[in-house]
């Protein structure tokens, strides 16, 4: 696809998604995984890893006597985490499954990480019993899950654009990613049997791409937009602009970061 500009958009939907997300998302996973103390030797499961930016962060900390697994319900979000993935050891297993069906033993995980994932998960007490079944005694659970869509003024500006060219459903399904609070996860966590819950916010001033190649490319990388036509998307990238201040791709973004002892 080409605007007027001679943008072309390159690579599949997650290519893209992997590619544009991983400057917004690595400040939260560095500070995901320092949350969840990963030691060497650990067994860590990425739960809804995606492209697998918390199982790639994870490896090196648990080393070579570690493992790292990642569980996503979209294979082919997969198929590109295990093209990344770099051929060190641990080996990262890349495993397609929903969450409230994990694929893995009771108890085989003394971590389990869900970066921006529970949000999505259509029965989260289901999601949550089934990662604290598969995490040992004492062993933690910590994830993360942004906060209140306004505190993001880069997200206002993509919703605002999905209602204004993808209709009511595509703006719904954009806002469920700020759908979870942090006191439903820490309670949905309680229930699914884990002990002491902890949350925080946590804001960073990101560093985006420059935002004439970001803006259309990671709109087309998102679920809520992926059916968009190219011109829409082009109109979308627009809209999305013309929302944002000029001169910088520099913006904030706020996430609760919560954490959970089995
Ligand atoms: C915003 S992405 C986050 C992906 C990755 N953790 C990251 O940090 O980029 C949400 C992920 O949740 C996955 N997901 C949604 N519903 C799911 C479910 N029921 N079971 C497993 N994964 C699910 C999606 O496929 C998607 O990869």
């Amino acid at each position: 696809m080409a605007d007027a500009t001679g943008f072309h958009l390159k690579g599949s939907a997650p290519e893209r998604y992997e590619h544009y997300v991983a400057p917004l998302m690595a400040p939260f996973v560095t500070a995901l995984v320092d949350a969840a103390d990963l030691y060497p030797g650990a067994t860590v499961l990425d739960l809804a890893c995606g492209t697998g930016f918390a199982a790639r962060a994870a490896a090196p900390q648990v080393g070579p006597a570690g493992r790292v697994f990642g569980v996503d319900i979209d294979e082919d979000r997969l198929e590109v985490a295990r093209a990344r993935h770099p051929r060190l050891y641990p080996d990262i297993e890349f495993t397609a499954a929903p969450a409230d069906d994990i694929p893995h033993r009771d108890q085989a995980f003394d971590v389990v990480l869900c970066q921006q994932g529970a949000q999505f998960f259509p029965d989260l007490d289901a999601a949550l019993r089934e990662a604290a079944r598969v995490t040992r005694p004492q062993g933690r659970f910590a994830a993360t899950v942004w906060t209140r869509m306004d505190e993001s003024p880069y997200c206002v500006a993509q919703h605002h654009a999905l209602r204004k060219h993808g209709g009511p459903d595509a703006a719904a399904t954009y806002r469920t990613a700020f759908s979870c609070t942090a006191e439903r996860l820490t309670d949905s966590l309680r229930r699914a049997g884990y002990g002491t819950t902890t949350h925080r916010d946590i804001t960073f001033d990101i560093e985006l791409f420059p935002l004439e190649e970001l803006v259309p490319a990671h709109l087309s990388a998102l679920s809520p937009s992926r059916a968009m036509t190219e011109q829409t998307l082009i109109e979308a990238a627009h809209t999305i602009r013309a929302h944002l201040p000029e001169g910088t791709s520099t913006f904030p973004f706020t996430a609760t970061l919560v954490t959970a002892i089995r």
